[in-house]
């Protein structure tokens, strides 16, 4: 969906193929590759072009995504979903190294739950994490995931099956967390939609 979110330090918008050189940058980057499924390692300015030419603003809310673009500085992660091959919603998302532990992560998914569950009648949404994510498991914890069961992916980056823990969030457990939401956006949510 073509959608645009603002938070209080971000631009959350949609992919663009202009984004293709700081998307390579960023993700040719071991410690930020090495913690994903689907991302290559090395990972070119020529990947991120493909991934940007299936990109598309007309798929449903369960497909949506996007960059976070910080002022004075442009596109610095990514956060959205994507349907996994049980047809599953996942959240998934990236920072680039240079911006990491400084809450931006958590903010930027905040606001992209909010505007899910607003969106969707969707009664949870699924993640999961490598075993030794432990920056991410912080994150999705703050979030109000909760830990459903292990199994294991396969690692593009590193060529390998590593072992992954499942993660969960329902609609009942993100609406009681709406004290924490009402702190992050006190004068109510910062949601532009454009085709509603
Ligand atoms: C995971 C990631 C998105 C987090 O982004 P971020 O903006 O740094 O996240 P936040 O600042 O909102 O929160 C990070 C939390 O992790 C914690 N953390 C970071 N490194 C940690 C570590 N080694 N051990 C334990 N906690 C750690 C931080 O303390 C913070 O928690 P706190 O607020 O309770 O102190 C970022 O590290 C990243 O892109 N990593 C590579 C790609 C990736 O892992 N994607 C997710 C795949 S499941």
């Amino acid at each position: 969906m073509d959608v645009e979110l603002r938070t209080e330090r971000l631009l959350l918008r949609q992919p663009r193929r202009g984004d293709a050189p700081r998307i390579a940058r960023f993700l040719n980057n071991f410690a930020v590759a090495g913690k994903l499924s689907t991302v290559p390692y090395p990972y070119a300015e020529s990947d991120a072009y493909w991934w940007l030419d299936r990109w598309s603003a007309d798929k449903p809310a369960d497909e949506t995504g996007f960059m976070l673009e910080l002022a004075g500085e442009g596109i610095i992660g990514n956060c959205g979903f994507h349907l996994n091959i049980h047809k599953q919603t996942l959240l998934g998302y990236w920072l680039a190294e240079p911006f990491w532990n400084r809450g931006f992560m958590t903010e930027a998914a905040t606001a992209v739950l909010d505007w899910y569950f607003a969106a969707t009648t969707a009664e949870h949404v699924r993640s999961g994490l490598f075993h030794f994510n432990k920056a991410s498991l912080a994150v999705q914890r703050k979030l109000g995931f909760t830990e459903t069961g292990e199994g294991t992916l396969h690692c593009l980056a590193r060529h390998e099956d590593l072992r992954h823990i499942d993660t969960e969030l329902t609609r009942a457990r993100w609406a009681g967390s709406s004290e924490r939401v009402q702190e992050a956006w006190p004068s109510g949510l910062p949601v532009r939609t454009r085709d509603h």
